[in-house]
C-alpha cells in the first residue's frame, strides 16, 4: 500500500488517538485539533481553508472530533439546535467540501458520526447529526470529483469514554478496534457507506452494504 500524507482532526482525543496510532503504523500522520500550530476548528470554516493552505499534497483527512452534547427536547431552542449541529454536522460537511477541492487525485474524507442502542434521553439532537452525517455522505460520494471517496464511521459507546464516566453497565468497544474501521475507510475503496462499529468483548465490526447508488 503506498504511504498516505493523512490528517487527523480530533488526533488527541479517545477515538482519534487510536485512528492516528493505528495509521501512523504505514502512512504520515498530521495531527490537528483546536490548539498547537496547525489548529483547526470545525466551528471556523476559515481554519479549514488555513489547513489545506499550509499542507500540500494531503491524500486523506479523517475527522474524529466535535460531539454534540445531550440537551432534553423540551429545552433545545432554535439557538441552542443550531449550536449543537454547528460542529459535528455543518463543520464536518464544511470540511469535506473543502477536502473536494483541494485533496490529492483518488484521496478521501473519513467523517465521525455515532450510534444509540435504542432511546437515550437527551439525545435527540445528536440523533439528527449523526443520520444527517449519514444521509449527506451517502449522497454526496456519488458526486466528488477526481475518484475521491467519503464515509462515515459511527461508533456505539467506546470502552474507554465509559470508563472515563465511571459507567459499569453495557460494554463498549475499545478505541483501538474502532481505529480498525478508520483504517478501512482511508486504505480501502468504499465510498459513500456509513461505516457502524457493533459488539464489544469480542472486538466484532461490520459494515453496511454499500447504499444503491441513485
Ligand atoms: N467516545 C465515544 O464513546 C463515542 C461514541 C460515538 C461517537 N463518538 C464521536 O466520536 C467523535 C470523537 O469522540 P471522542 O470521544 O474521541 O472525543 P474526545 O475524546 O472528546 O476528543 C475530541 C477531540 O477533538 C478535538 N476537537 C473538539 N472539538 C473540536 C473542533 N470543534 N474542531 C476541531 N477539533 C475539535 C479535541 O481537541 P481540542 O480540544 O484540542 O480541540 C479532541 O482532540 C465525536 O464526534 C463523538 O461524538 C464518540
Amino acid at each position: 500500500m503506498k504511504r498516505l500524507k493523512v490528517v487527523v482532526i480530533g488526533a488527541g482525543g479517545t477515538i482519534g488517538s487510536a485512528v492516528a496510532a493505528a495509521l501512523g503504523e504505514r502512512h504520515e500522520v498530521i495531527a490537528v485539533s483546536r490548539r498547537g500550530a496547525l489548529a483547526v476548528d470545525l466551528e471556523a470554516p476559515e481554519t479549514i481553508d488555513a489547513l489545506f493552505d499550509a499542507v500540500p499534497d494531503i491524500d486523506a483527512v479523517v475527522s474524529a472530533a466535535a460531539s454534540v452534547q445531550l440537551a432534553p427536547f423540551g429545552k433545545l431552542s432554535d439557538e441552542g439546535l443550531a449550536e449543537a449541529l454547528r460542529a459535528k454536522l455543518f463543520g464536518q460537511i464544511a470540511l469535506l467540501q473543502r477536502a473536494a477541492a483541494r485533496l490529492r487525485e483518488g484521496g478521501s474524507v473519513t467523517l465521525t458520526g455515532g450510534r444509540f442502542d435504542g432511546v437515550l434521553p437527551g439525545g435527540s439532537a445528536g440523533a439528527l447529526a449523526n443520520a444527517g452525517l449519514e444521509a449527506f455522505v451517502a449522497q454526496a460520494a456519488p458526486e466528488l470529483p477526481r475518484g475521491l471517496r467519503v464515509n462515515v464511521v459511527s461508533p456505539g459507546w467506546v470502552q474507554e469514554t465509559l470508563d472515563g464516566l465511571g459507567l459499569q453497565g453495557p460494554r463498549g468497544m475499545p478505541a483501538r478496534e474502532v481505529a480498525k474501521l478508520y483504517v478501512s475507510a482511508v486504505e480501502g475503496a468504499m465510498s459513500g457507506q456509513a461505516l457502524r462499529a457493533t459488539g464489544s468483548a469480542a472486538g466484532r465490526t461490520t459494515q453496511r452494504p454499500p447504499p444503491p447508488r441513485r
